[in-house]
């Protein structure tokens, strides 16, 4: 059992088995619907991506950041070598991830982009009515787009400088560094203000303002 659990990608494997054994008990009494299990398919992956994004961010804005002053100096490096390298992997792709699954999830919500992502991206500015879910999903989605890029071109590319991952700037001086690694910061700490509104819209479009 502990040989097993010591093994994370038994455990993955494990946690798939049982949400398939979910929805194997689903079928047997919803029956199949290809419309309604693609869209929770991509639903459910963009939560699952979402999750991974979003925990890792909050880890560095919860966890490692405040806790840095009180680590010793001689074991600081642990962490910008090995666990922040390795926890910014599964934080971009899980941004890169979570944008797909979300793009997917928009247009498999009626399968046509010009009836849901247009209205949305527009924040509902192409019709001549408004309709407010469009709005609240319109600015969550906008507010995950920018964090999105944030990751992408702020973030990673910054951290790769402060931390010199895969030793890309071997000869770069302390000072630039040091800018880096604060550029990071302060847009790590925009994502985790944004976060919070952006979560807001996307889980209020379905269950505060009712489907669209
Ligand atoms: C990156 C750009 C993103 C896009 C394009 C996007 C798109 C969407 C869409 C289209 C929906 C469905 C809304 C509905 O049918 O009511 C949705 C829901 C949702 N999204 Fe996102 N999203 C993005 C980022 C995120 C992020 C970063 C998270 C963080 C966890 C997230 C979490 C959720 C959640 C929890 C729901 C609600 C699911 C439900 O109520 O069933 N999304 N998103």
């Amino acid at each position: 059992m502990a040989a097993f659990f010591a093994n994370l990608r038994n455990t993955v494997i494990a946690g798939i088995v049982l949400a398939v054994i979910m929805f194997l008990i689903y079928l047997q009494m919803q029956g199949y619907d290809s419309n309604l299990f693609w869209r929770f398919l991509f639903r459910w992956l963009h939560v699952i991506s979402g999750i991974m994004w979003i925990g890792l961010l909050w880890y560095f804005n919860f966890v490692s950041t405040p806790t840095m002053p009180k680590i010793p100096a001689e074991l600081k490096p642990a962490l910008g070598r090995y666990i922040t390298p390795a926890a910014l992997f599964w934080f971009r792709w899980g941004a890169m991830f979570t944008l797909v699954f979300g793009l997917l999830l928009a247009w498999s919500n009626d399968w046509s982009l010009k009836t849901y992502l247009v209205p949305v991206i527009t924040i509902d500015a192409s019709e001549g009515f408004v309709n407010p879910a469009f709005v609240s999903m319109g600015i969550a989605v906008w507010f995950a787009l920018i964090m999105w890029f944030n990751v992408w071109f702020v973030i990673w590319p910054n951290q790769q400088k402060a931390l010199n991952i895969d030793n890309r700037y071997p000869d770069l001086a302390q000072p630039q560094k040091d800018t880096a690694a604060k550029t990071a910061g302060m847009f790590s700490r925009i994502n985790t203000m944004l976060s919070i509104p952006m979560l807001f819209g996307m889980v209020a479009t379905a269950h505060l303002y009712g489907q669209i």
